[in-house]
């Protein structure tokens, strides 16, 4: 039955940054679908408690403290999820960091965390996954973007945050096209404004909440969960023709 092909029923994924947020949303959906899943998060406590919540829902989990910019701690975590499961069949890369600041006052440092965290982290872990995918016949790999890879948002400079989207959604299919071979299947996600923990200290402020949502057709914030959809379409067998693609889920504010 159709329905069944988007069930994640005995499979083991991974989500970066699920202690809060999107990452947490994403974990819960996807124990909720059927899957095992490992926290591979920088904090430990909100880490500690998505993984309480996962096994209240009857499915397995594993904390793995993980600073997703770190290539050696990608491959330690890894290595540390396959021991204790046996496969990965997904990972959603979703850890990640904003800031806002004019281009001419960002530092060295700040530039380089930034990208580290959003860019390198997301190859750093796809690189550390992917040979187990391989050797195991396939899997899926979901790297959390935003429109802020799409289209250069206002009135906020976030030159960092988009350029390191932008090039998520690039890698994407980049990774698509490598791992083909392999029956690794990579795709993307570009949120619009989400009300998480992020981004709804904002949302109060008419300078960028008003603007925001203005601006957005659909004239409000997406729901963390309203994410979760396209996601488990991605990573199921519901999504196994799609590759190298990149889902706008932003209330349309791509279309302006
Ligand atoms: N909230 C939005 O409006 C929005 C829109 C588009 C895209 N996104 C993207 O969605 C993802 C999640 O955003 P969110 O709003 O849930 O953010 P958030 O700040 O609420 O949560 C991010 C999580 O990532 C973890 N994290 C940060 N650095 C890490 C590292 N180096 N290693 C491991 N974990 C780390 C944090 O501890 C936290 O749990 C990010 O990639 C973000 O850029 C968010």
């Amino acid at each position: 039955m159709i329905l069944d092909t988007f069930s994640l029923s005995g499979k083991v994924g991974i989500v970066t940054g699920g202690g809060q947020g999107l990452g947490k949303a994403f974990a819960l959906a996807f124990a909720e679908a059927g899957a095992d899943v490992a926290i591979a998060e920088l904090n430990p406590a909100t880490g500690a408690e998505t993984v309480r919540e996962i096994e209240a829902l009857g499915r397995k989990a594993l904390l793995v403290e993980t600073d997703v910019s770190s290539h050696a701690s990608c491959q330690a975590m890894a290595k540390t999820v396959h021991e204790a499961f046996g496969r990965i069949d997904f990972i959603m890369n979703n850890a990640g960091i904003c800031q806002h600041k004019p281009a001419l006052e960002v530092s060295e440092a700040e530039w380089r965390k930034v990208i580290d965290v959003n860019l390198n982290g997301v190859f750093f872990c796809s690189q550390a996954v992917a040979p187990y995918m391989k050797a195991q016949g396939g899997g899926a790999i979901v790297n959390i973007a935003s429109m802020s890879g799409l289209i250069v948002n206002r009135p906020q400079m976030q030159t960092s945050y988009n350029a390191s989207k932008a090039a998520v959604i690039h890698l994407t299919k980049s990774l698509a096209v490598e791992w083909a071979p392999y029956h690794v299947r990579v795709n993307a996600i570009a949120p619009g404004y989400m009300n998480t923990e992020m981004a709804a200290p904002f949302f109060a402020d008419p300078k960028f909440g008003g603007e925001w949502f203005e601006f957005t057709p659909m004239h409000r914030p997406g729901e963390p969960r309203e994410l979760c959809g396209s996601a488990i379409l991605l990573i199921s067998e519901a999504g196994s023709f799609i590759t190298g693609e990149t889902i706008s889920v932003d209330g349309g504010f791509t279309l302006y």
